[in-house]
């Protein structure tokens, strides 16, 4: 039985208007990683975080899926053997298009409190002030993974990559470990490889095949290949 382990990376939601974070302007071109996207930048100014992911969380609640998410929601649906979505984005859009998918860097939807660590849908305007519904203290975080944590599902996500028969990155720059190091997994495990992006990126070499274009062309037609 075929096994697809797919990875997405924000490049999969740039034709929803939603910006990537290494791309000409993107968001790390615009925000310091230390200050919006670690522990220590929360604990310095907790503030400017929330305002970070605030503007974000508002943004992807009114992005609107794109042929990509919905070319990949079809293979879920309509592929003979087993689909597993592994996303690194936080936007919801996978989940908006009908698809479920493993989120290892969490997601914008959701709130976690950094005393208790009890999980809730975050507010749209998540601010310091927020209270834990939980212990009361206002300690809430966006429930997404920062640099220097660790990411969510890893040990579910290794199983799958270790009987996978087709591994695909999409939209993703691999530039982030543990992501990054998907493909070397996959291709121990015996499977073919494919990387779908806009451009070549620093892990080309490692993939068997490539796609290159934007995601709203070369995902829908890489999934009429696979369907048939
Ligand atoms: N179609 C396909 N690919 C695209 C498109 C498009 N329309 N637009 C951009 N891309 C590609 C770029 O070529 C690049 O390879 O998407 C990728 C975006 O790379 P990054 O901005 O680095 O995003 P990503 O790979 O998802 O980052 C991984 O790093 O900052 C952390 O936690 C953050 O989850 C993120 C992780």
């Amino acid at each position: 039985m075929d096994k697809i382990v797919i990875l997405t990376g924000a490049g999969l939601s740039a034709e929803s208007g939603l910006g990537t974070f290494r791309d000409e302007g993107g968001l790390w071109a615009q925000h310091r990683i230390e200050d919006v996207a670690t522990p220590e930048g929360y604990a310095r100014d907790p503030a400017l975080v929330h305002r970070f992911y605030t503007a974000r969380r508002i943004q992807a609640s009114e992005a609107r899926p794109n042929a990509a998410h919905d070319a990949l929601a079809r293979l879920q649906r309509a592929f003979g053997g087993e689909v597993v979505l592994i996303t690194q984005n936080v936007d919801g859009l996978h989940e908006k298009a009908g698809s479920e998918a493993i989120h290892m860097h969490g997601t914008l939807a959701g709130a976690l409190c950094a005393a208790c660590g009890h999980r809730w849908t975050a507010p749209l305007d998540m601010t310091p002030d927020t209270a834990c519904p939980a212990c009361h203290g206002t300690t809430a975080r966006p429930d997404v993974v920062w640099f220097g944590e660790m990411p969510y599902f890893m040990e579910e996500i290794a199983d799958h990559l270790a009987d996978c028969t087709l591994f695909a990155a999409i939209g993703t720059s691999g530039q982030v470990y543990p992501a990054a190091g998907f493909v070397q997994e996959a291709r121990q495990a015996g499977a073919q490889t494919i990387e779908l992006n806009l451009e070549p990126t620093d892990l080309s070499r490692l993939f068997h095949s490539r796609r290159i274009g934007p995601a709203t062309r070369v995902v829908p037609e890489w999934v009429a290949s696979l369907l048939g």
